[in-house]
């Protein structure tokens, strides 16, 4: 069947068929697992899919024939020096034979020249989360240098009472938390230059594409400082919906506190969600105050070390 599928770069007419195909795969891999189907989130899971076929077109790529609708898609992102897979995703009756080795090499092809030894050898770094249960994946993955580094875990629940933000939100050390500038705003420019900083001391590249995506998928930002300071120390995202993420400091012995701060910003939601690196000082904490793993370990795979993990919380799996 592999033979009768072709490959073309995905447009955003393909973002429903995606889903499918994400829902169908996910699921299959959770029934051989003996677990539940995949929760469902088209809305925001639609979104990402566009923003990512959007800003990265020459590396995003579905694949069609055999079958009604697409067999399989792969959505990658380049953030100057990082290379990202996104999500690679194969019908289940379509996998096993090439197709998704296939794709991540039209989704690198834009790029692969720089891995080269005799190329212009930009530190180009290549990285996935990948997840745990998944063998496959994380064979495939490693034969490109993407080898499994960091676990990340999906923290959810409620926040008790012990939670230092609960009684009012007072950050340690007196750190300033302002809400970040709208787009049009004056103060706009000034906010994302601080965006930038932060992120290239803790992600090791800036990526103002994403913070605009973020905003645009309705999650505040605030920036914290420490009071006198023109410097922030920080960043934070937080959706009413409950969802935390991303944060980055300077300064790990922030992170939790800048945490906690985040979660006083809205009122309490059914459920929190955060994704929590394994290294993370903010992993006990947020045990500590009634957080929980939900599911199995993802594990961050890459060509190189990547995000300073002590300082960093994304917002998800597939835009670190
Ligand atoms: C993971 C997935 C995208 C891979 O696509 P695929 O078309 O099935 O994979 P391919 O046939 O192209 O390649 C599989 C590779 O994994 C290797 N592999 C398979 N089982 C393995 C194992 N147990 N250990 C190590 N490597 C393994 C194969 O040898 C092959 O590598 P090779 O081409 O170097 O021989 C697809 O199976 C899928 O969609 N699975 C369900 C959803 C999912 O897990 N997505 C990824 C989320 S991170």
């Amino acid at each position: 069947m592999t033979a009768a599928v072709s490959l073309r770069p995905a447009t955003p007419n393909d973002v429903p068929a995606c889903l499918e195909v994400f829902y169908a795969a996910g699921d299959d891999l959770a029934a051989r697992n003996g677990q539940p189907p995949w929760p469902r989130d088209p809305v925001s899971l639609a979104g990402l899919f566009q923003h990512l076929i959007e800003t990265d077109p020459g590396r995003t790529w579905v694949a069609e024939g055999g079958s009604p609708g697409l067999a399989a898609f792969g959505l990658a992102h380049r953030r100057e020096h990082a290379w990202f897979l996104a999500f690679l995703f194969v019908r289940p009756e379509s996998q096993g034979s090439g197709l998704g080795r296939r794709l991540v090499d039209a989704c690198l092809a834009p790029d692969v020249s720089e891995l080269a030894p005799s190329g212009p050898r930009a530190g180009l770094t290549l990285a996935v989360c990948a997840e745990s249960t998944q063998p496959i994946s994380l064979g495939l993955y490693a034969r490109y240098g993407m080898l499994p580094r960091v676990p990340l875990f999906a923290l959810r629940g409620r926040l008790d009472q012990s939670w230092p933000a609960s009684g009012g939100g007072q950050l340690p050390g007196a750190l300033e938390m302002q809400p970040l500038a709208e787009s049009e705003a004056p103060a706009h420019a000034a906010d994302a230059a601080q965006l930038d900083r932060i992120d290239r001391a803790v992600l090791g590249y800036a990526h103002g594409v994403d913070h605009r995506f973020w905003h645009h998928a309705q999650r505040q930002g605030y920036l914290f400082r420490r009071s006198a300071s023109d410097e922030a120390i920080g960043y934070g995202y937080v959706h009413r919906s409950g969802r935390l993420g991303p944060v980055a400091v300077t300064d790990p012995n922030q992170l939790a506190p800048i945490v906690a701060r985040l979660s006083a910003s809205i009122e309490a939601p059914q459920a929190w969600q955060v994704f929590v690196p394994g290294p993370s000082p903010a992993l006990v904490p947020l045990f500590g105050a009634g957080l929980r793993i939900d599911e199995h370990a993802v594990i961050y795979a890459a060509t190189g070390q990547g995000p300073a993990w002590d300082r960093y919380i994304p917002a998800n799996y597939a835009v670190l």
